[in-house]
């Protein structure tokens, strides 16, 4: 059968609160499934151990289901791609664990991927009749989610290194703290992003750090923005109610003005003018206008991942595992997870 000559990977993703599975064929995304758990909004924040129980539960409909709508079946797997880390312990192990019996009852390879690789390799999935124009090589990516931000410099599909980070809290932090402090639920960037839209960017100032080289900080904002707003309601108790919008749109404006400083320093400093960026916060709408408006100026090639890849996402863990199943660099079954890795583990 000439199909033998495909190439096609499941993803399994695993490593917070979103259960997925993708099916990628030569390349070519043919499904995309994602489970988001909704359970831990009335905690604000993922509890790690309610977040493992929902991906049991979710795994093996997700894995159906995005098989089913690639209309693959089990045999014709080459390899089944998970992510291997970082994340959260118990929901990497499920992942991790699943892809073991599945790759033992299809005998099929296993192939592990680093979820920060994925995020970054997300914009190398071609979607059915779309255009397809993915970043050349050397890129800048700036990979920016709840738990990373990071400039990396994407030398080839598996060759990165990390040239900028930040040394304390990561942009989405940064957005979900602050949203707390204003009394909003969790995860608070995406209703930051959508109140922003009402509110003027330059109404209120606050600190940005001063770092050296090419890391980020965001600990000290988010100290200042809480001080600033403790003064504010000893004179005026209403004061986030009254002023919400303004407040959301100058935190963010502060934000992005940080992750573009040294975005624009790295791609002076490398003469690098193709851009990535990847990770949840990637999804901000203020972010993805300032660097579309950065690129016209600097004449970047920019690329921004659709909504769904910017989240965690299986399609992301496939083609990153198709790029490693043609390097044959498969696993074995002694593979365990880990919840802290590097972008070059
Ligand atoms: O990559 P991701 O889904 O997973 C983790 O790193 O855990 O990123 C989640 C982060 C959260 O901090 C969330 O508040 C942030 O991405 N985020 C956003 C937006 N959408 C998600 N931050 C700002 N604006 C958004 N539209």
């Amino acid at each position: 059968m000439d199909n033998k000559k495909d190439i096609i990977i499941l993803g399994i993703e695993s490593s917070c609160d979103d259960t997925s599975a993708a099916v990628i064929k030569n390349g070519v995304l043919l499904s995309n499934i994602i489970a988001s758990q909704k359970v831990h909004e009335a905690y604000g924040g993922v509890v790690p151990e309610l977040a493992s129980r929902a991906h049991q539960q979710n795994i093996v409909p997700v894995v159906d289901q995005a098989l089913k709508q690639a209309g693959i079946d089990r045999n014709e797997l080459s390899a089944v791609a998970f992510t291997r880390g970082p994340g959260l312990l118990g929901s990497l192990l499920v992942g991790t664990s699943f892809a073991k019996g599945f790759s033992l009852a299809a005998g099929i390879p296993m192939v592990e991927v680093n979820h920060l690789q994925g995020h970054v390799l997300a914009h190398y999935i071609q979607e059915k009749e779309v255009e397809f124009n993915p970043p050349k090589f050397p890129h800048l990516s700036l990979l920016v989610s709840g738990g990373n931000s990071q400039i990396i410099l994407v030398k080839d599909h598996l060759e990165m290194e990390v040239i900028g980070q930040t040394i304390d809290d990561a942009a989405g932090e940064a957005f979900d703290k602050c949203a707390k402090v204003m009394g909003m639920p969790y995860p608070g960037g995406p209703l930051i992003d959508r109140l922003a839209k009402e509110g003027n960017p330059n109404a209120f100032e606050f600190s940005k750090p001063r770092i050296k080289d090419l890391d980020y900080s965001f600990s000290g904002l988010k100290t200042s923005f809480l001080y600033f707003l403790r003064d504010q309601l000893k004179e005026n108790e209403n004061f986030i109610e009254e002023n919400q919008a303004d407040l959301c749109a100058s935190l963010q404006k502060t934000i992005i003005d940080i992750l573009l400083n040294k975005l624009i320093k790295a791609a002076k400093q490398t003469g690098i003018k193709e851009i990535t960026v990847g990770g949840g916060v990637s999804a901000n709408s203020g972010l993805q206008n300032a660097l579309r408006a950065e690129a016209q100026k600097r004449h970047w090639n920019m690329y921004i991942p659709k909504f769904a890849f910017t989240m965690d996402n299986a399609a992301m863990i496939a083609i990153t595992g198709y790029f490693k199943y043609q390097k044959k660099l498969f696993t074995g079954q002694d593979a365990v997870p880990f919840a802290r890795m590097s972008i070059n583990d």
